[in-house]
């Protein structure tokens, strides 16, 4: 049976609207932690008015085991950040208690962990001295520390003269290589350039392949899936799925059934009119509803259409256009590319367009809806509906797909040909 190190109960965390909680300093933490090294933190309630409150945690209960490596999935804003910050003590919980078995080194968001007016070299001994480790232990792994962050020149600079980029590539160093026996990762990935990103992602493997513990919180479903086994899916503060990795991507991918306004109900449209079409969205082959598109992924593009006015055997072409964030098209895609046309509509339906491969980087797109009738412009709605395309191992070398050069991925084979 292995150990279990992490155990949390009925976690929960109260915010006030409005009133940002400052951050602990570095030091503060560090007393914290020369205080109650690794002990029990137990909620502190205070009466604050319902309204003026948000619960950024609520009720969150789970256990992780020595060496699991697990992924903490959520959209904005739904608490993973929160929890992350709790079991590293920068912040207190409201209500519930965290049991912490190990050492934990966190590396959190640009802006906490280190004390601004130290230099570099300097908060490398501090955050030693956070995990408990001697002058000596840290010493052995200064040289790595710094020549990983690739910030030799300005070591003795403080941190807060250092870029974003810079800071955080010392703070994850620092992290990364002091040995904690348990890690906390947010949103690396957010920061740095992409061949930052791939050191930083085989960094935690090896951390993980060490058998020790790793929390990592990303956006990027493909490092995700790499990387962890176990995944949880926060929402709105409350935890709603525990399992395997690649089940919790699944889950946080499927859209839930909330009815979030549909743009296409109220808007400018040009054209005829003969056809409109008045819904859209995505699914999977299987036919679950989707909120986002893994990269190189299959997906069903469904456009709801009412026909108002279309004559008996008059010949119908929907298409699918996508554009970037920047208003740029990428592709036009007719039905009657492909040789098909729509005869005879029912007053109203779905038509559907299935794309085997959806060869987009990671971002976030729109997708324009068009349709004619016998070859004139029958609805063009002017709305651009999004689409969120999520990193995934699209050249299955086990990489996720992290850096955008561009749009469109595209892939084939390389040989040499003397
Ligand atoms: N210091 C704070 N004061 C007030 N509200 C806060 C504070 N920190 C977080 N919140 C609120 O708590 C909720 C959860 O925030 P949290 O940062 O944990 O989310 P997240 O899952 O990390 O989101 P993201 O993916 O955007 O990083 C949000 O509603 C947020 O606005
Ligand atoms: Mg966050």
């Amino acid at each position: 049976m292995s150990e279990t190190v992490i155990k949390v109960e009925g976690l929960s965390k109260r915010y006030r609207i409005g009133a940002r909680e400052g951050y602990k300093t570095f030091r503060e933490t560090l007393m914290e932690a020369v205080r109650a090294p690794f002990g029990r933190l137990a909620g502190i309630g205070k009466a604050v008015p319902e309204a003026e409150t948000v619960w950024a945690l609520n009720n969150v209960s789970f256990e992780v085991k020595k060496g699991e490596v697990l992924g903490i999935i959520g959209r904005n804003g739904a608490g993973k950040s929160t929890l992350l910050k709790i079991l590293s003590r920068i912040t207190e919980p409201t209500k519930g208690r965290v049991e912490l078995r190990g050492r934990v080194g966190s590396l959190l968001e640009v802006g906490t962990g280190f004390h601004p007016e130290l230099t570099g070299h300097e908060n490398i001994y501090l955050y030693g001295a956070v995990l408990g480790m001697d002058r000596n232990e840290v010493s052995r792994k200064f040289d790595d520390i710094v020549e990983f962050a690739e910030i030799e020149k300005f070591i003795d600079t403080p941190v807060k003269r250092y870029s974003s980029g810079m800071y955080m590539r010392l703070a994850f160093s620092v992290a990364a290589h002091l040995e904690p026996e348990i890690l906390l990762v947010d949103e690396v990935l957010a920061v740095g350039d992409a061949a930052f990103q791939k050191k930083c992602l085989g960094q935690v493997g090896k951390v993980a392949s060490e058998g020790r513990t790793v929390l990592f919180v990303s956006h990027n479903m493909g490092a995700l899936e790499t990387l962890c086994r176990k995944g949880i899916l926060l929402e709105s503060g409350g935890k709603v799925f525990e399992g395997g990795i690649h089940e919790t991507v699944s889950k946080y991918l499927a859209k839930n059934h909330e009815t979030s306004a549909n743009p296409l109900s109220d808007c400018v449209r040009l054209g005829n009119g003969k056809i409109k079409v008045v819904g859209f969205r995505m699914e999977s082959p299987e036919g679950e509803v989707l909120k986002a598109v893994k990269s190189g992924g299959p997906v069903v593009f469904c456009f709801q259409f009412k026909n108002i006015a279309c004559g008996n055997g008059e010949r119908v072409s929907f298409s699918v256009s996508v554009y970037t964030d920047k208003e740029y098209g990428l592709f036009h895609y007719y039905s009657h590319f492909s040789g098909v046309y729509f005869q005879d509509l029912p007053e109203e339906g779905w038509v559907k367009c299935f794309l085997p491969e959806l060869n987009l980087s990671p971002g976030n797109y729109f997708v324009v809806s068009y349709a004619t009738v016998g070859g004139e412009r029958a609805d063009w709605p002017q709305v651009f509906l999004p689409m969120e395309v999520v990193g995934s191992d699209f050249f299955g070398t086990g990489n996720p797909n992290l850096s955008t050069w561009g749009p469109m991925l595209v892939k084939g084979k390389w040989f040499s040909a003397l």
